[in-house]
C-alpha cells in the first residue's frame, strides 16, 4: 500500500534513493544536516520501503525552493512524482496565504523540464527573466 509521510528525516531513505536516481548518495553526516535544514518534505513508501522524496528549502516565507523530487526508478512512471509534487504545492498554497508574493523556483535535471511544466513551472527565460545560474566548480 502507498503511504506518505511527512518531514520524515531519515537519513539512510534519503541517501538509497539519492544513490538509486544516480546522483550518489551524500555522508550520512552531510545527509541528516540538509535534511535538519529542510523546511518541509515529503516520502513516499510502498508499504514500508521507501520509493519517493521531495522536499522544500528557503526562507519559509518570501523564496522557496523545490529540491531533490525522486522516484525509485522501477516505480518511475506510476505517479508517484505527480503525488509528491502536488503535496509540496500544497504546502506551497498554505504559505500563499499568508505571502502571496512567495517565489518558489527549482533547477530541473537535464530533460526533465517537461515533467515540471505539467505543474505550471516554466522556463525563467519564457517569464522574461535572466537564466538561473549554477556556481562553476
Ligand atoms: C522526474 C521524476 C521525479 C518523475 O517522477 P515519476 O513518478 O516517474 O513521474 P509521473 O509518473 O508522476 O509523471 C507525471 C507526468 O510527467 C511526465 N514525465 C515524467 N518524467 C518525464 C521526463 N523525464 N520527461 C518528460 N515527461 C516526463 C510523465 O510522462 C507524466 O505525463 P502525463 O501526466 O502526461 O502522463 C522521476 O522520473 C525521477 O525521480 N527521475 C530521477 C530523478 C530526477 O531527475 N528528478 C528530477 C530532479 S530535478
Amino acid at each position: 500500500m502507498i503511504k506518505i509521510k511527512e518531514n520524515n528525516k531519515n537519513v539512510a531513505e534519503f541517501n538509497l534513493l539519492y544513490d538509486s536516481v544516480g546522483w550518489g548518495a551524500y555522508d550520512n553526516d552531510i545527509s541528516k544536516k540538509a535534511l535538519d535544514n529542510t523546511f518541509y518534505s515529503i516520502s513516499v513508501y510502498d508499504d514500508n520501503e521507501i520509493i519517493g522524496y521531495g522536499r522544500l528549502i528557503g526562507d519559509t516565507i518570501c523564496f522557496l525552493y523545490i529540491q531533490d523530487v525522486m522516484v525509485k526508478p522501477e516505480y518511475q512512471g506510476n505517479k508517484i512524482g505527480t503525488m509528491i509534487m502536488n503535496k509540496l504545492l500544497e504546502k506551497i498554497s498554505q504559505i500563499e496565504q499568508e505571502n502571496s508574493d512567495l517565489r518558489v523556483y527549482l533547477g530541473a535535471s537535464k530533460n526533465k523540464e517537461k515533467f515540471y511544466e505539467k505543474f505550471g513551472f516554466v522556463k525563467r527565460i519564457d517569464a522574461d527573466l535572466g537564466y538561473g545560474m549554477i556556481l562553476k566548480r
